[in-house]
């Protein structure tokens, strides 16, 4: 390992963060790969999205020029959108962006860092990165989080910051925007970063206190519900201050040009996604009701993926994917031996999804 390595690389233990193995890239579309496997929309954009960068295209300096690095007109619509001051709100190239800029500003060297796992793991990388202490915790049933039980995992770590998804990926728990809220001003010597990448599922948001508050940060992305995955736009709402600080480390080239243009013509569209969260819910019911005709238990999910243990879950990941079926296993994740995470898609393709799995148990 290493081999014609640079011998000074203080990162050299991270375990990295798995990635899904995106091998639908390399399956031809009309083969119809189903890709379930890491949570993007199973839906394209709405058509005046793609209107909206087609006229983009047309600008004569469209991809020679660097995009706004301010993204001034995406900020302002974003503002407008969630009703908060335009100093409360900025972008960056996909939330996980957002989230890397947050661990180097909102730590120093040696802080502990709670995740309350399990998890979305990037984070720990991030952590990591910034020399962070990490530690993994949770409630004991996975699938649900109390207000008082983060309370409780604050009170034993003694963290500076917190990481929460919410809802979790990839449990799917959900906790109340007002226990958030609570918890937070309960510790406020603690950050708490609360990533909200499927918040447009559940519709439960800090937002309006994380504009306040000096220790609450909310981070949203398009590459979920508004399906924009491949853009890579996400954003940072958080008080006036925060964002300051976020700024001084934040390269607005990053976001491109595109993205930009794209994102602001999606969130108009509110009307397709809503009917796009409609046919992500008319899925999950064939999938649960699928789910609980073959007896294989699960959690119904405020998000748009659902956790399924197996006894066999290698052979079941492998034999969906012989069919192009592409789920993601969770196994990576500690305690999460014989877990498979599926994304939820409309009626035809989880109808699609059941019938497979039947075959294959
Ligand atoms: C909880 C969570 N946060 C952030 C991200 C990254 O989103 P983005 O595409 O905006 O970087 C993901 C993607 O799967 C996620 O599950």
């Amino acid at each position: 390992m290493n081999k014609n390595a640079f011998s000074v690389c203080r990162l050299d233990t991270i375990q990295p963060y798995k990635p899904s193995n995106q091998v639908a890239w390399f399956v031809p579309p009309e083969s119809m790969p189903l890709k379930l496997d890491w949570n993007e929309s199973p839906l394209p954009p709405a058509p005046s999205v793609m209107v909206a960068v087609k006229k983009f295209l047309e600008h004569p300096n469209a991809l020679n020029w660097y995009p706004d690095a301010n993204s001034h007109d995406l900020r302002t619509k974003l503002a407008e959108h969630w009703k908060i001051p335009e100093e409360c709100v900025q972008t960056y190239c996909g939330s996980d962006s957002a989230l890397h800029a947050a661990a180097r500003i909102f730590t120093r060297l040696g802080d502990r860092v709670l995740m309350v796992s399990p998890t979305y793991d990037n984070f720990r990388i991030y952590a990591l990165e910034a020399q962070c202490a990490v530690t993994l915790d949770g409630p004991k049933d996975i699938y649900t989080l109390r207000g008082d039980e983060l309370a409780a995992l604050v009170e034993k770590h003694h963290p500076q910051l917190v990481y929460l998804s919410n809802p979790n990926n990839p449990t799917g728990w959900l906790v109340p925007e007002n226990e958030v809220v609570e918890v937070a001003n309960r510790f406020p010597k603690t950050m708490f970063i609360v990533d909200e990448a499927y918040a447009e599922y559940s519709n439960v948001t800090v937002i309006p206190d994380a504009v306040q508050m000096p220790n609450l940060v909310a981070f949203r992305t398009f590459s979920k519900a508004y399906g924009l995955a491949g853009l890579r736009v996400g954003y940072i709402i958080g008080s006036p201050g925060n964002i300051e600080f976020l700024n001084l480390i934040r390269n607005g080239k990053n976001v491109s040009m595109i993205g930009q243009v794209a994102a602001m013509a999606a969130l108009a569209d509110g009307d397709y996604l809503k009917k796009s969260l409609e046919r992500v819910r008319a899925g999950q019911r064939v999938l649960e009701s699928g789910l609980t005709r073959l007896g294989i238990p699960f959690r119904a999910s405020p998000a748009n993926f659902v956790l399924v243990k197996f006894d066999d879950a290698k052979r079941i990941q492998d034999a969906l994917a012989d069919l192009l079926i592409y789920v993601r296993p969770m196994s990576h994740l500690p305690g999460m031996t014989g877990y498979l995470r599926i994304t939820l898609g409309d009626e035809t393709q989880m109808t699609r999804f059941v019938a497979a799995l039947e075959k294959v148990l």
